[in-house]
């Protein structure tokens, strides 16, 4: 396992300290591993043009050689650097929201580390909204691949001290800019596909991108609902972005739908579980004469607030070693997209509908199980 000792710098996110970037890239021009805010969630970033660096990302994070990694730009010209055949829909698309949380999957140029891609001819990259990573890319003159900074299944990190949760002992430099401004990842759209195609939501708005691409597809593990709502398809995806604690997932059109919320925490502390709840400031009512352990996500009408809390608060409910977390989704617009996403993956798939009577002893014996 690559086991450096780990430096924290903190930074003016607005005007980082040019001696600081100096020190981390030098570090990735020595193979080394420097963590960095950006303005979805931490990134842990290595040289893209070199297969030890980029190998010690994934043997830090644990994450399977088949999970491919984004390319950090300062600069769109940078692209060609790193990809060939570059549709000009890449062009008019990163003019319009580079840099900002939009992820572009292109043809793989030749000089890019075969393990940033996984082995894919593919290579996906952006330019972050942040004058930290930026700063670095060009500093050091190198294209940076990052994924979040995260161990392999935790929730991504939004703040330093998450990475430094998750890497202590193993990342040379993290720098230290704060809580990320948004707090979900970025956006990912393959443009090698036809139509494009969005892998990933994330911090960039669907409409925003329907604009440019009337026929914009929606990757197959999301599925439609009965509202027409994309939705991720169960079944098709792994355990991720996870809390250690298995999460519950509860859908509800109706206010008085949340008494039945209310009882099953009330039945689940009952029996002795340590409940979480991730709950709106407008519901929160609901369950404050209850035991629990309120994770507050603001107001429901505030949806960047949402996200970027969702992350950290999955944390927190996990360090203070609750036994189950329980979420009311939100609507599934806009950012509510990328919120309900996370959450489903977090609940690996499984969602309970509040409108229906819920049968608490069914889903506290799903959770027995799960103890034994
Ligand atoms: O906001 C973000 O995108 C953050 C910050 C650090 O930039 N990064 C991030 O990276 O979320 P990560 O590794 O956690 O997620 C990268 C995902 C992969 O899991 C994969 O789904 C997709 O990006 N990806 C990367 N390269 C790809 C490729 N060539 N083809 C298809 N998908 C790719
Ligand atoms: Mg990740």
């Amino acid at each position: 396992m690559y086991s450096v000792q780990t430096r924290i710098f903190t930074l003016d996110p607005q005007n980082p300290d040019p001696a600081v970037i100096v020190q981390a890239a030098e570090r990735l021009h020595a193979d080394g591993l420097v963590a960095f805010p950006t303005e979805t969630v931490y990134g842990l970033g290595a040289n893209a043009f070199s297969a030890v660096a980029v190998g010690r990302i994934f043997e830090v994070k644990k994450r399977p050689f088949y999970d491919p990694v984004i390319v950090h730009l300062s600069d769109i010209s940078q692209i060609e650097q790193v990809a060939r055949d570059i549709p000009s829909l890449a062009y008019e698309l990163a003019q319009a929201y580079w840099p900002g949380p939009l992820t572009l999957v292109l043809k793989k140029g030749p000089q890019v580390a075969p393990n940033v891609s996984a082995g894919l001819d593919t290579v996906a990259v952006r330019m972050p909204n942040h004058r930290i990573p930026l700063a670095l890319v060009e500093t050091s003159g190198l294209p940076v691949a990052a994924p979040s900074a995260n161990l392999f299944t935790r929730p991504s990190p939004t703040s330093a001290r998450h990475v430094l949760e998750d890497l202590n002992g193993h990342v040379d430099i993290i720098l230290d800019g704060g809580d990320c401004p948004i707090g979900l990842e970025s956006t990912i759209l393959d443009l090698t596909a036809s139509p494009p195609t969005v892998l990933r939501h994330g911090g960039l708005d669907l409409d925003l991108l329907r604009e440019r691409i009337p026929h914009l597809q929606i990757a197959r593990r999301y599925v439609q609902t009965d509202e027409g709502l994309p939705m991720s398809a169960p079944g098709m995806l792994a355990k991720h972005y996870s809390p250690k604690a298995p999460l519950l997932l509860f859908t509800a059109q109706t206010d008085a739908a949340l008494t039945r919320l209310r009882d099953l925490a009330s039945a689940l502390a009952g029996r002795g579980f340590k409940v979480g709840v991730m709950t709106t400031m407008e519901d929160a009512r609901h369950f404050s004469d209850l035991n629990l352990e309120i994770a507050d996500l603001g107001s429901a009408a505030d949806l960047p607030q949402i996200g970027r809390r969702l992350f950290a608060q999955m944390r927190r409910l996990d360090s203070l070693r609750v036994d189950v977390i329980l979420v009311r989704a939100p609507a599934q617009e806009g950012l509510g997209l990328t919120i309900w996403d996370r959450l489903f993956r977090a609940a690996e798939g499984k969602v309970f509908d509040l409108d229906k009577p819920l049968e608490a002893e069914e889903i506290i014996s799903l959770l027995v199980k799960k103890e034994e």
